[in-house]
């Protein structure tokens, strides 16, 4: 087995350090390798995914993946930009489900901007799909407008769209996973508006006759940002597409107190995965050693469950991070009164002790 480590721009290199500590601490045999992805790859290379780096993520069983971007590179043309190296990774690797779970941790209930009670035990699972929609859609582009509102006017525009294979493959995937979890799927669409979000809505619906099992309900994407907020509880797997996926997805996250404990998979037609915490690079903070790296961990962890099929080292993981909790041990966006604040490299090691069955009671500086 072979992992590729693509630790990435801003604080990717923290975070990825204390997983890849983790990992090694598992006893099981795999290789890994490392490359740049993203503003780094930029500078040494000229872009921000090399080939090289596409074929190590092609080449290896999984990707685990840190986080790209600055905004330092916000002038660059497009092309160039370190998003466009996840895009890219996406793509390349037919990446088509994207799994980011919202899990309220009982120990971070206090940790979440809404009252406890609506968040204690909270676990949903939003499945995003990741390939198409109005991110990849063709054409795209800018030109001067011979309709609209302004003919004659500078105008720029993209593609939404989705094909019935591309639909059909999502709600698979969500009613799936909703078998294997509460039996509730959510399919977030804007059918009383768009016409690709109603052909969504045909083509799920059609998908979920060979369901019986699982109950599917449609609503808005409006709504289902309301009802996010209002009873998240009420949700068991939301299913969408990209554009919305990617809006919902964040708002999911920070119900449960801070998008730093959060993992996500993308996942190819055979499992085959790319792995990444939820958040992004936080330039603000990259170097400071504060940065949050459980979800990194966390993500390690359903590449080990995934793609690996190591589900016992992955429960491991799972619950050295829940110890570590219970230890009291937070970063500083996890932190409140009475808990123990401390850096990156801390909440590594303290994870690797739990692994290691020590208790966390020593406490590395920094
Ligand atoms: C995400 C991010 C990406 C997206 C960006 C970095 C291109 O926001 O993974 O949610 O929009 O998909
Ligand atoms: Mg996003």
């Amino acid at each position: 087995m072979k992992i590729a480590i693509l630790p990435g721009d801003g604080i990717g290199t923290e975070i990825m350090a204390e997983a890849v500590k983790v990992l090694a601490v598992l006893d099981l045999k795999f290789e890994t390798e490392t490359a740049l992805v993203g503003g780094a790859a930029y500078e040494a290379h000229g872009h921000p995914l090399p080939e090289g780096t596409l074929n190590l993520a092609k080449a290896a069983d999984a990707v685990l993946f840190g986080a790209v971007g600055d905004w330092k590179y916000d002038k660059l043309e497009r092309q160039f930009r370190p998003e466009q190296a996840i895009l890219g990774l996406r793509k390349h690797l037919g990446l088509f489900a994207n799994f980011r779970p919202a899990i309220c941790y009982e120990q971070l209930t206090h940790a979440s901007s809404l009252k406890p009670e609506l968040v204690a035990g909270l676990d949903i699972l939003i499945i995003r799909e990741l390939t198409g929609d109005i991110y990849f859609g063709q054409p795209r582009g800018r030109r001067v407008a011979i309709d609209g509102h302004f003919p004659g006017a500078e105008e720029a525009f993209d593609t939404m769209r989705y094909s019935k294979p591309e639909i059909e493959r999502i709600a698979h995937v969500a009613f799936q996973a909703a078998r294997r979890r509460n039996k509730k799927v959510t399919s977030v669409d804007k059918a009383n508006v768009l016409e690709t979000f109603q052909f969504w809505k045909d083509v799920v619906t059609e998908v979920h006759a060979q369901y019986p099992d699982v109950a599917l309900e449609h609503m808005y994407v409006d709504n289902a940002a309301m009802q996010l907020v209002k009873a998240p509880k009420a949700f068991d797997v939301v299913v969408t597409g990209n554009m919305f996926g990617d809006i919902l997805s964040d708002e999911a996250a920070m119900l449960t107190g801070s998008i730093g404990m959060l993992p996500s998979a993308s996942l190819d037609k055979s499992n085959k995965g790319l792995y990444e915490p939820s958040h992004g690079s936080a330039p603000d903070i990259a170097g400071k050693g504060v940065a949050n790296p459980l979800a990194t961990i966390l993500s390690a962890a359903m590449m080990l469950r995934y793609t690996l099929n190591q589900p016992e080292a992955a429960d491991r993981i799972e619950s050295a991070v829940k110890a570590v909790l219970s230890a009291g041990l937070r970063t500083g966006d996890i932190w409140s009164e009475g808990t123990q604040r401390v850096g990156t490299r801390a909440m590594g090691d303290a994870v690797v002790a739990a692994l290691s069955g020590k208790t966390i009671t020593t406490i590395t500086k920094g």
